[in-house]
């Protein structure tokens, strides 16, 4: 695969020489065939690799990647956690931020990491095509400075990922027509590998060696489309230091929760007796009575001694075995996520301009008149499913990108009034009446002045089932200044908020029948979606987007539309 680095000096008014490094890269997305579970399919990847192709970067540099698709659907790649400042025309979404690039074309992405380090990862922003298009992406320190704790003497990144004996397009395609929930997942993966415990599988176990003594950083990303995952080393700590490319004031425990989108940096110790032992993932599945994939996937840790320094050598010895929660446990998912802090005293915007209320959940439509509600209407009760924020169900324009629109002043393809507030309060984690279970459709943005320090309490919905989403924010990293069960109040619970050093994250894990507050600053001008990461739930439309004004100032605008822009 074709990988430069080109090193431009530019030389300004005689003052110290400034070295940009810029690392460019070709994906070419293309359909593979790959065996997984004892079957060989066609899947969608990048280079033909499964996991797609690691990216390895220094805060500061500046990627340039050609995206050509050689596949037969339209696909964009999405930089997940990349701020993008300026550049959110290289941010991915289909539809938001560019229109797909079509079978047989191909588009550029350009942007530079500015102040993020740690893990982040990329993928496919089109229909269901992320479950095989991902890869990390990986932030080193800034040249010449190095990480906040010492030195690990190794680096491995795992990717959790899912997996169906299936095409993922189908199985969308399926729940589109039907109106039923998408069939639950065969596999779970560790670096494209199930692991031991499935069928066909174990000899592909994933195996990340590791020396007596030593200590190494094993960057965590949850890229599975539709599950929150519990992950623990087995007999080993973890030592959390990072999460969504910020490093985290360092604490020490057994196991670590992930939504979809999140990336957890942690580091492990070889302290050990010499012997295998298993690295593994399962489901923290928060709704009740729902079904999901409750297999467990693994990989193994390997000490490397004169005996066993190939995994060949090693197959006979068996794996000690990982503890995981059980699937339901809140408790553990919650004391995770309470104890994440900044490393130092954080600039948490206080002075709040914009302040909203976001309800976020599930819906059933009524069966539509005229539809044939044996073959459309499968969900409950000849329903179909759907999902909203603040009773919208979003809906992804067609024509033209939300940016597009927005640069050129192209009216009709959105409206600004999406609903600061809930249209109706209701006891949203009580026994909600029916009557407020059909949400509205559209288009909807709200719309934040360059600048504004911005408030947004995530509040979840018992509407059908409460759970725990995922809530990313495109182009931006936010606080995440409290979370809490039960409805918002915002007389007793305002008093909870850390404005000290809560956690920045690009991902909110919004507990399940309850809330999260978090906080950012809107000094990215652009289209920026914030959805639920749990696939189902955007494909229903859990999602909404901000549209940031530009600035005054030159670095306060939008960068131009680059000259390759797909169109639609
Ligand atoms: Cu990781 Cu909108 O996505």
């Amino acid at each position: 695969m074709a990988s430069f680095l080109f090193i431009v000096f530019i030389f300004a008014n005689a003052l110290p020489t400034l070295a940009q490094i810029v690392h460019q890269h070709d994906f070419i997305v293309q359909a593979s065939r790959v065996t997984r579970l004892c079957k060989t399919q066609n899947i969608v990847t990048v280079n033909g690799q499964y996991p797609g192709p690691t990216l390895e970067i220094n805060n500061g540099d500046t990627l340039v990647v050609k995206v050509t698709n050689r596949a037969k659907y339209n696909v964009t790649i999405h930089w997940h956690g990349i701020r993008q400042m300026r550049t959110a025309w290289s941010d991915g979404p289909e539809f938001i931020t560019q229109c797909p690039i079509r079978p047989g074309t191909s588009y550029t992405y350009r942007f530079t990491v500015e102040g993020q380090e740690g893990t982040l990862w990329w993928h496919a922003h089109s229909s269901w095509l992320r479950a095989t298009v991902y890869g990390a992406l990986i932030i080193h320190p800034k040249q010449g400075t190095s990480y906040p704790f010492a030195k690990p003497n190794r680096e491995t990144p795992l990717i959790l990922g899912e997996w169906w004996n299936a095409n993922p397009i189908d199985v969308v395609r399926e729940a589109t027509r039907t109106g039923a929930a998408p069939n639950v997942s065969d596999a779970f993966t560790i670096n494209g590998q199930p692991g031991d415990f499935y069928n066909c599988s174990s000899k592909d176990t994933i195996v990340v060696p590791i020396n007596s003594g030593e200590t190494n950083m094993l960057r965590v990303i949850n890229a599975a489309m539709n599950q929150q995952l519990f992950f623990t080393v087995a007999n080993h700590k973890l030592v959390v230091v990072g999460a969504d490319a910020s490093y985290l004031k360092p604490f020490t425990t057994n196991v670590i929760m992930l939504g979809p989108g999140q990336t957890t940096d942690v580091l492990i110790t070889a302290d050990q007796t010499s012997a295998r032992y298993h690295i593994a993932a399962s489901a923290y599945q928060s709704a009740q009575g729902a079904p999901f994939d409750n297999t467990t996937t693994t990989a193994i840790l390997q000490y490397n001694t004169s005996s066993c320094s190939s995994k060949q050598k090693c197959v006979s010895t068996k794996p000690v075995e990982a503890n995981l929660p059980k699937f339901n446990d809140t408790r553990i998912a919650t004391k995770f996520t309470t104890t994440l802090r900044s490393p130092r005293k954080a600039p948490v915007p206080t002075d709040i301009d914009e302040n909203l209320f976001i309800t976020a959940g599930l819906g059933l439509n009524k069966c539509p008149s005229g539809s044939n509600a044996s073959k459309s209407c499968q969900g409950p009760n000849g329903t179909r499913f759907t999902a909203s924020m603040n009773n919208v169900s979003f809906i992804l324009p067609s024509k033209v990108s939300l940016l597009q629109a927005f640069d050129q002043g192209i009216g009709g393809v959105y409206t600004t009034d999406f609903p600061p507030n809930p249209p109706l309060k209701f006891d949203y984690t009580g026994n909600v009446s029916r009557s407020l279970w059909q949400p509205i459709s559209g288009t909807k943005a709200y719309k934040l002045k360059y600048g504004a320090r911005v408030q947004v309490v995530l509040q979840g919905t018992n509407i059908f089932t409460a759970e725990n989403h995922p809530i990313h924010l495109h182009g931006y990293d936010f606080y995440i200044v409290a979370e809490g069960f039960g409805n918002f109040n915002p007389n007793t619970d305002t008093a909870k908020f850390n404005l000290i050093d809560p956690p920045m994250r690009n991902t909110a894990s919004l507990p399940v029948g309850g809330w999260v507050v978090i906080r950012f600053v809107a000094d990215n001008p652009g289209t920026w979606i914030m959805h639920c990461h749990l696939d189902a739930h955007i494909t229903w439309g859990l999602a909404m987007v901000f549209v940031v004004e530009n600035g005054i100032g030159e670095s306060q605008k939008l960068e131009p539309p680059p000259a390759d822009l797909p169109v639609c």
